[in-house]
């Protein structure tokens, strides 16, 4: 895994795939930093898709440009050494030209390596910059050579997550993670937001879907009745704990896991 994205299934990959069951055709329809990908076989079809452009231009230009590799790699070297004061007008300087040109080493930088998710939707607001330099440490250029060669070969999409669930394919399995639903408030993790309207379209497509899926959500009122009380869906609980950022807290989330 190489981005640290809020909300990684990264630890819960084994399990997931698990429930995929038989299938020739992967596709990821919220790819987030797509950490399943890295445990399913590269002799399956592979397909992500992401509805934030900026994620989708981070993985097609680890899938596709060398240069940017180099540039981060140089970038997070860099980076290690460095004083936390000296990273923070990096990330600032980085900030605007990410906002002007839509560079994605900046971007990534940004975004994805320096930061961690926290700063998702507010990355105008250098007052609310909370680094996570520990993420540093794992970016190194074997990491990145081996994503990108993970990526090889994968179809990178941006769009909406049923362009996936409705594309005609043989042997395929939809995994769905679509980000954590509070009752009253959106993730604040992401840039695009899935609020309760979109969770009730999201069951009935699922619903009409033809094709095998897997899907993880966090238990609450909502996926409780759309999911676990509604009789369509086979729901699997589980338990899996994580660290935020830099607390040492451990946090428990019971995700429902779904095959149709
Ligand atoms: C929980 S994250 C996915 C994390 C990912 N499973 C991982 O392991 O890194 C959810 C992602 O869904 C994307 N998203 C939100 N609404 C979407 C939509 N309607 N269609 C496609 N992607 C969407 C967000 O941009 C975000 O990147």
């Amino acid at each position: 895994m190489l981005l640290h994205y809020p909300g990684s299934k990264f630890r819960a990959s084994r399990d997931i795939l698990s429930l995929a069951g038989d299938y020739s055709e992967w596709r990821d329809c919220f790819a987030g930093g797509a950490s399943i990908l890295w445990r399913v076989p590269r002799d399956k079809r592979r397909w992500i898709n992401d509805l934030d452009s900026d994620v989708v231009r981070f993985h097609k230009s680890m899938r596709d440009d060398p240069e940017f590799i180099e540039k981060l790699d140089t970038l997070c070297e860099w980076a290690r050494s460095a004083s936390e004061a000296a990273i923070r007008r990096e990330w600032e300087r980085r900030k605007w030209i990410w906002r002007d040109t839509g560079c994605p080493v900046c971007m990534a930088f940004c975004r994805m390596f320096v930061v961690g998710g926290i700063l998702l939707r507010q990355r105008a607001n250098i007052a609310s910059f909370n680094a996570s330099f520990n993420n540093l440490k794992s970016k190194t250029r074997a990491r990145m050579d081996q994503a990108r060669e993970v990526m090889q070969g994968v179809q990178i999409s941006e769009g909406q997550y049923y362009d996936l669930l409705d594309a005609p394919g043989d042997g395929v399995c939809c995994f769905l993670d679509p980000g954590y639903f509070f009752e009253d408030h959106y993730s604040p993790y992401y840039s695009i937001r899935f609020g309760k309207s979109h969770f009730e379209e999201l069951a009935d497509r699922l619903y009409s879907c033809s094709h095998h899926f897997v899907m993880t959500v966090n238990i609450c009122g909502l996926t409780m009745r759309l999911f676990e009380r509604s009789n369509r869906f086979k729901v699997y609980r589980r338990r899996y704990y994580y660290t935020l950022f830099k607390s040492r807290r451990r946090h428990a989330w019971e995700y429902i896991i779904l095959p149709n």
